[in-house]
């Protein structure tokens, strides 16, 4: 017998008695299982999880017979399906009638306390729960004597499909109930988190197969596979929130069901809440709606339910859906519209920059007409093409993106061309070029492209760079399209006489801007090195060059392979940094921003790294979060002692990720490296 750890904590399960210790391995296999995937809580490593999982498998094909159906061993099938078979519903899966807004909300809340006053019963007695509306696919587990003996989707709601096999696959499915009824049927929602869901997509783009639009089709597209081996390979989950038929128990209030399904090994959403008033429940649907993006599934709204199941059943059913309950949906964070033209512009570092122009569309309340295709690169791999129809998504203050083609435009076989970028710069006509070895065309105009030199001073005032209030990109348009200023530095030679000159300008405003450039003039270095907006220092390889070299003339003065030593930079990058660094219109900016004092040393100690909860730790960024910009993260992750470095290797402890991240992450999961979201980051930096 082995001695892993998982066989050297075992408890009495009777070495003689095989049947005794099957069951006891069973045991300890379902606790750890819960622990881990229903209350994401484990208590032992996945290492040690695999041996206990290992001891059972050697045990029952020793001991065939002791083969349960409800083994931990047994959730993935062997064969795949012809067909699914039909699954009638023992009770029909009703849908939720909708509340667009805060008021249909309320007068739907207000509806029915009347309709329940009027049957005589009083307001105080009227409690409503409100659950995250999962944005998933509808799922039905039935349990005959505590055993899973049926999983079905929710089909037209008399008739599913049964995808038993499937949904065995889902670890946080128990597959065995103990203190079950004779006959229960838990509702839920099964779902493929975020990370999971970003992943698959880019996968599939890679292998040149359509996207999925949503989270709720990458679901449904996962369990209604036919063979469980792939179901199994996809991350599932659930959150549970009804009981269905049910015999042998009763219930009086919905939140009861939902607790009694807690403590029996579902996966039920801890913030689940029952509210007393009005206010309170509208209350609760906002906190949903901006814990959204930070959640790690997708919600489209609130479910908000009459707590007492008999006033439910008393305020009965209209049509499909049941009068004691109402989804309050949020605007939709993604919409269809067609793309009519891939148009360009020329970004900061000279690169050419895709963007769309949209049939106007409605994405989370506001009108979409352009949205960014980020780079070239990015606009191949999407393979969007002009005419196609397309999935727009507007996140927070994030510019709106497009997603992807949507699988119909994909199969459309008389598509537009590819897109190229321009032969000649947008900005200033200059012919563009692609450097050897490069992956985007670049103008090579980089000193006097007006079109750079807008995106340049854009980036240098920047919240993450200088961070000069007053200063946006309107003032910067403004200042460079009156000729007040030429380039970065122009910015220190404003005067009162220059901002007085433009009409809006007055004493006082023209004072605090001034004021707001001098105060930038005490940056630290990173933030100068950052906005000069050099190609491939990004903030992350600012601070990671600034802490080799320490002040602007090692810097300037360094080789290829010296800049090289810096961790995260490698031998293309150091190339470029290099040549950026060596050109005269780099040299001449920096030598002017020397003559307004700005600093080009960086002060403190050698090691400036804070203690912390993360000391030790290296970390890298990828993709947007939603909550933090990257400085903000990286600052974070700094002040609480960890490293960021730009690019992932061996070393690199954790890899956070956001929406549409790039090849760091797939690089993260090819070597292992810990991935976290933006929750994860936090719940480390509060650790
Ligand atoms: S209760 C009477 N609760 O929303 C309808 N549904 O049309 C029972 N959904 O596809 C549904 N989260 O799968 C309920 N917390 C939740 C939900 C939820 C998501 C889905 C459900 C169905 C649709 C309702």
């Amino acid at each position: 017998m082995t001695s892993s750890p998982g066989s050297a904590a075992r408890g009495s399960g009777g070495q003689n008695d095989p049947a005794a210790r099957a069951r006891e391995l069973r045991r300890r296999l379902e606790h750890h299982n819960h622990r881990y995937y229903v209350l994401d809580d484990p208590e032992i490593s996945d290492a040690e999880y695999d041996s206990l999982l290992g001891d059972l498998r050697d045990l029952e094909a020793r001991h065939p017979d002791l083969q349960t159906p409800d083994s931990p061993t047994q959730r993935v099938g062997a064969t795949p399906l012809a067909r699914f078979e039909p699954a009638r519903h023992l009770q029909p899966m009703l849908s939720l009638a909708n509340a667009r807004n805060e008021e249909e909300l309320r007068a739907w809340l207000v509806r029915s306390e009347r309709l329940l006053n009027k049957d005589g019963v009083p307001d105080a007695e009227i409690r409503f729960v409100t659950e995250p509306k999962v944005d998933g696919l509808a799922i039905s587990l039935l349990y005959e004597d505590g055993v899973l003996t049926r999983g079905a989707t929710r089909g037209d709601g008399e008739t599913g499909e049964d995808v038993t096999q499937n949904l065995r696959t889902i670890k946080a499915i128990p597959l065995r109930v103990d203190g079950a009824p004779r006959l229960l049927e838990v509702r839920g929602e099964a779902y493929l988190p975020r990370a999971a869901f970003a992943k698959l997509n880019e996968e599939r783009a890679a292998a040149g197969e359509p996207t999925f639009a949503n989270p709720r089709n990458s679901a449904a597209g996962s369990i209604r596979q036919l063979d469980p081996q792939l179901a199994a390979a996809r991350p599932l989950s659930v959150w549970c929130y009804s009981i269905g038929a049910l015999d042998g128990l009763d219930f009086g209030s919905h939140l009861e069901s939902l607790e009694w399904l807690r403590a029996h090994g579902f996966k039920v959403n801890p913030d689940v809440e029952r509210h007393e008033s009005l206010d309170q429940v509208v209350g609760a649907c906002r906190a949903w709606e901006a814990r959204r993006e930070s959640l790690d599934f997708e919600i489209d709204g609130v479910v908000v339910k009459v707590d007492d199941l008999d006033l439910q059943r008393r305020l009965g059913v209209v049509g499909r859906e049941p009068r004691g309950a109402i989804a309050w949906k949020f605007a939709p964070m993604t919409a269809t519209t067609t793309l009519t033209r891939v148009a360009w512009n020329v970004g900061r570092t000279g690169h050419m920059v895709p963007f769309a122009q949209l049939e106007p569309v409605q994405v989370s309340g506001v009108t979409v007409k352009l949205a960014t295709l980020h780079n070239e690169e990015d606009l191949k791999r999407k393979d969007v093409r002009e005419g196609d129809e397309v999935i727009v998504m507007r996140a927070g203050d994030v510019i709106p993106q497009v997603v992807s083609p949507t699988s119909k435009a994909q199969r459309n076989r008389s598509r537009g061309p590819v897109p190229e970028p321009p032969p000649q710069c947008p900005a200033c006509g200059t012919p563009t070029v692609k450097p050897e070895g490069g992956v985007w065309t670049i103008c090579p105009n980089r000193a006097s492209c007006p079109g750079q030199i807008f995106q340049a001073v854009k980036h240098f005032v920047s919240r993450g760079a200088m961070d000069i209030e007053g200063l946006g990109e309107k003032q910067a348009e403004r200042f460079l399209s009156d000729g007040l200023i030429g380039s970065t530095a122009g910015i220190y030679e404003l005067d009162a006489e220059k901002l007085l000159s433009l009409e809006g300008f007055g004493e006082v405003s023209a004072r605090n801007l001034l004021d707001a450039i001098g105060r930038s003039k005490a940056q630290p270095f990173h933030r100068v090195l950052y906005g000069l907006g050099i190609p491939g220092i990004g903030f992350v390889n600012a601070r990671a060059l600034t802490r080799q070299f320490r002040t602007m003339d090692a810097l300037l003065t360094a080789s290829p392979e010296e800049i090289e030593e810096t961790p995260g930079i490698g031998p293309v990058l150091a190339q470029t940094i290099a040549e950026t660094l060596s050109e005269d219109a780099t040299r001449a900016l920096i030598d002017r921003l020397r003559g307004h004092g700005l600093s080009l040393e960086e002060e403190g100690p050698a090691d400036d790294a804070g203690e912390g909860p993360l000391t030790g730790k290296t970390f890298v960024l990828t993709g947007a979060l939603p909550g933090l910009t990257r400085e903000e993260a990286a600052e974070r992750i700094e002040a609480a002692g960890g490293r960021v470095t730009g690019s992932v290797s061996s070393n690199t402890d954790y890899v956070v990720a956001g929406e549409d991240p790039g090849s760091k992450l797939v690089k993260a999961e090819k070597l292992g490296t810990e991935v976290l979201d933006e929750s994860g980051l936090l719940g480390l930096l509060d650790g």
